[in-house]
């Protein structure tokens, strides 16, 4: 299929409107001059008259691509333009954790049609906002699952191993040869994405593996799904929690669960911080009814590096640092480079999708919406993008508009306030296209018109 092309404001921009957001580029027409700074002014005069100031300037200027947001007054845009920099409204943005898009920021991002969030959470966007405005929004929640269940299986060894006090008195130049409480591992819990990674990884390993779930799941291999938590944690010597954060998830292991699980067992938590009462877990440690636990989230989490994991932070820090055969790790389950590539890929192929076909599979914000792709054998066709409220007597005033055309196939959903609709239309041109885009941008109930061809 050829990449469509994108009609969303006016018939100026019919042809070029998205490959602009990649490739608009205006030829530099001034060169770089920096004003002189007031240090050494007076000597920069003198020097002026002997000798020309050179004006530097970047190799290739129109490569300096500039995004402004939040209402940067017309003047700083018409400074930066001047120089050739490429200064965008863009329709595309690529963020990952840090950058905070709020309504404010999102309001000023006028052409706004899609955020790619590479990254796993999308609480740094203002998704009601951006839905509401028409913006869709995608993430990749699930390409780090092989790194976190990795990290497990790893942590299980050690764990078992006490390898991390081992190595720790080693290091502080201790010779302890022991075996007491080196178990032979057997037995996980969980099974989502990272779970039932886990699951495969550790039967490869010879474990046994035992899971719970509040929905039926077909066991990887020979593992075996139980009925209840209690179950589980009465069987299993190490539990491995891979929970979403849910009101019903907050402290889902907590004092009562450390006294269901078995003597000496193990403890991990590599999914959310909430989901473990730690407070439950130090008394468990201290009194030996634990033998060992791996931390990689917790309740609240620095935003930088640094010196932070202390009793500011929460106030069983220090108490929690002492215990021993304790593996801490700062939320690392994920962060491995496959993980970063792979997550690249999945959200930059989600953005290729939704701005050349429209495509919601996999939005956080929209309703997901999809439509066999248009072949080459269908020149004369157009795909309809209409975000919309999802009011009554929409659709009656759509397929109005549309019934000049024949309309090949449609869908429509809704999530909420917003409703996705991708209909393909045959046999258009352009002029029809824009007339087209006229009357649907005209119904009351639109938020954005986009039609692909
Ligand atoms: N440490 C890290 O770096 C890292 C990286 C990625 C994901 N995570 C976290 O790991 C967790 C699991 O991620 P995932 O991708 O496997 O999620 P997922 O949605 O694929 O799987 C979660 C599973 O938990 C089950 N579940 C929900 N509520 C439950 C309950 N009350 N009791 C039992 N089971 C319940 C669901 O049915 C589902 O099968 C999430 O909390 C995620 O945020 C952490």
């Amino acid at each position: 299929m050829a990449n469509a092309r994108d009609v969303k404001r006016s018939e100026s921009e019919i042809p070029h409107h998205v490959s602009r957001t990649v490739g608009f580029s205006l030829s530099p027409n001034m060169s770089f001059h920096s004003s002189p700074s007031s240090f050494g002014a007076s000597n920069l005069t003198q020097a002026a008259a002997s000798a020309a100031a050179k004006h530097l300037k970047p190799f290739a200027t129109e490569d300096i691509k500039i995004l402004l947001l939040e209402n940067v007054n017309q003047t700083g845009r018409d400074i930066l333009a001047e120089q050739g920099y490429q200064v965008e409204d863009v329709h595309v943005i690529g963020i990952r954790s840090k950058t905070k898009l709020t309504a404010r920021v999102l309001k000023e991002a006028r052409n706004l049609i899609v955020i790619g969030c590479f990254c796993i959470g999308t609480n740094q966007v203002d998704l009601h906002y951006a839905a509401d405005h028409g913006i869709a929004v995608f993430n990749s929640p699930f390409s780090n699952s092989r790194s976190v269940a990795e990290l497990v299986i790893a942590e299980i060894i050690a764990l078992a191993r006490q390898l991390g006090d081992r190595s720790n008195e080693m290091h502080s130049g201790t010779w302890n040869k022991v075996s007491s409480k080196c178990w032979e591992v057997r037995g996980i819990i969980g099974y989502g994405h990272i779970g039932s990674q886990l699951s495969v990884l550790a039967e490869a390993m010879g474990m046994s593996v035992i899971y719970y779930d509040v929905i039926n799941l077909m066991a990887m291999g020979t593992a075996r799904q139980v009925p209840t938590l209690e179950v589980l944690l009465a069987g299993a010597d190490f539990v491995s929690c891979h929970v979403p954060e849910l009101p019903e998830t907050r402290n889902m292991i907590g004092y009562q669960q450390f006294e269901q699980m078995k003597d000496g067992g193990y403890l991990i938590n590599a999914s959310r911080g909430s989901v473990v009462d730690i407070s439950a877990l130090i008394q468990a440690m201290r009194t030996g009814k634990i033998a060992g636990a791996a931390l990689d989230v917790y309740p609240h989490e620095p935003t930088g590096n640094g010196d932070y994991f202390n009793n500011n932070l929460h106030p069983w820090c220090t108490d929690l640092r002492a215990l021993k055969n304790l593996i801490l790790t700062p939320h690392i389950g994920g962060s491995t480079e496959e993980a970063q590539s792979a997550i690249g890929v999945e959200v930059g192929q989600a953005l290729v999708r939704y701005v050349n076909e429209g495509t919601t599979v996999g939005a956080v914000n929209f309703p997901e919406v999809n439509l066999r792709s248009l072949t080459m054998d269908e020149p004369n066709h157009a795909r309809v993008v209409f975000i919309h409220r999802n009011v009554p007597g929409v659709l009656r005033k759509v397929n109005e508009a549309l019934s000049d055309h024949n309309v090949d196939k449609q869908m429509t959903d809704s999530r909420g306030d917003v409703a996705y609709l991708l209909a393909d239309i045959s046999n258009v041109d352009t002029v029809t296209i824009k007339d087209l885009y006229e009357r649907l941008e005209c119904l009351s109930s639109r938020i954005m018109t986009r039609i692909l061809y």
